[in-house]
């Protein structure tokens, strides 16, 4: 049987119990899925015709009633060989999986089509979450679309421009709090704890990590079942990179896959427990009391799931990485000059990360990577205008518009 199981101590909860954190340990759950009936059924439901996308893997998702899934057309996002940044980093076999082409522009589309289902089928009038932007802008819409209400939680004052817009479009109670990601999480921990009829959809809940794993699946996928050398993912909350693990480890333990991508995570220099806790060997991590950062959606000091991050890493002979806001705000230009890729600062992370680690000698250049941009570039317009050149203004002339084309006078001939 499918079921949800504590992290550390092995206790089991069911599938359908609302649980966030184990009663016996305090610590994270995750879900087990019963591999046996899980083979039978795949072997049965033609899942390999069905496109791209979260659910074409509906058989390796905890949900019950499939009447009840709620989906915008999640998933199926690009994998994008990038050779003109290759070429440049010197590497020859580097990929860009954009989770910016999900419906609401980033990866959490993957855990909240499964979040809100699980939520319907549980029977929940109401959702909630602590967001540093998209997870509140992706649950907003989620919410809407399965006709349920929404309360998100967000840093006053440091959330960028789009996220912002969306999590107010798709109707959510949006409460900008007075202090940071961290503190916010805090507050939905203890009030959905508090009041059982809200049903808490950060990535501590498994349900959404569920869905984020078929990143990991879709990856292998796209690569004819020869998953990456390498994989490297922004980290803030940690549950990216512990679903995309889980993907990949299923496909290997399904026996789709031969082989697993050294996981590689990367946090920004004034936001990096996870990385500092990898470089220094450290069981713990030390959290970050104010976290800074230009890329605002991994603005996070105390990351709820670090263990399944710190295991991830160290299970998959990987490492972590920090990087300047400096080197996240280069990063992006590059992979926008040079791909047409247009990303969010968070997102460029790991390409900053993967040129750090290029230049450190710890990374092979023969290595097959995939780099995970985890959100579109519009959701953060002001910092793009910011560190951009400004553009030029002229007068309505075709004159002045030679002049600055470079474009010599041609002299007409008469006739
Ligand atoms: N990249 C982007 C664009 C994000 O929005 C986030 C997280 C991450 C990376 C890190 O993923 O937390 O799973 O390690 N954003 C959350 C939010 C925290 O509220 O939108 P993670």
């Amino acid at each position: 049987m499918t079921l949800q199981e504590c992290i550390n101590c092995g206790t089991r909860y069911p599938i359908d119990e609302i649980v966030y954190f184990c009663r016996k340990c305090g610590d994270i759950l995750e879900i087990k899925l019963d591999f046996d009936i899980v083979n039978d059924i795949l072997k049965k439901s033609g899942w390999r015709k069905i496109p791209l996308s979260v659910w074409r893997y509906r058989d390796l998702m905890p949900i019950g009633d499939s009447s009840k899934i709620v989906t915008l057309n999640e998933g199926g996002t690009g994998l994008h060989k990038c050779n003109r940044l290759g070429k440049k980093l010197g590497l020859r076999h580097l990929y860009v999986k954009n989770e910016g082409e999900n419906p609401t522009g980033s990866f959490k589309d993957r855990g909240m089509t499964v979040g809100v289902t699980k939520a319907l089928e549980l029977g929940a009038k109401s959702v909630i979450c602590a967001s540093t932007g998209n997870t509140s802008a992706s649950l907003a819409a989620y919410a809407a679309r399965a006709g349920i209400q929404c309360a998100v939680l967000i840093p006053s004052g440091k959330i960028a421009y789009g996220k912002l817009a969306q999590a107010i479009i798709y109707g959510s109670k949006v409460i900008q709090v007075r202090g940071n990601f961290d503190q916010a999480l805090e507050i939905v921990l203890e009030l959905s704890e508090k009041h059982r009829s809200i049903y808490l959809l950060n990535s501590i809940n498994p349900f959404r990590i569920e869905g984020q794993k078929s990143l990991g699946y879709e990856i292998c996928e796209q690569l004819d079942n020869h998953p990456p050398d390498r994989l490297i993912v922004p980290v803030g909350n940690a549950g990216n990179i512990s679903a995309i693990w889980k993907g990949f480890s299923e496909f290997h333990r399904l026996g789709f896959v031969k082989s697993l991508p050294k996981m590689t995570g990367i946090q920004a220099e004034g936001a990096a427990p996870i990385a500092r806790a990898i470089k220094t060997g450290s069981k713990k991590i030390n959290p970050i009391i104010k976290p800074e950062t230009v890329a605002t959606a991994i603005r996070i000091g105390a990351p709820v799931s670090w263990k399944k991050a710190v295991n991830a890493i160290r299970d998959s002979g990987g490492t972590a990485e920090t990087v300047t806001d400096e080197e996240i705000l280069e990063a992006q230009k590059m992979l926008s000059r040079l791909e047409g890729l247009f990303v969010e600062p968070a997102s460029a992370s790991s390409i900053a990360g993967l040129k750090k680690l290029v230049e450190n000698c710890e990374v092979d250049k023969d290595e097959r990577i995939v780099c995970v941009t985890t959100g579109h570039g519009l959701k953060d317009p002001d910092v793009a205008v910011r560190t951009s050149e400004k553009p030029l203004e002229v007068d309505a002339e075709v004159e002045a518009i030679e002049r600055v084309l470079g474009l010599k006078k041609v002299v007409s001939a008469t006739v």
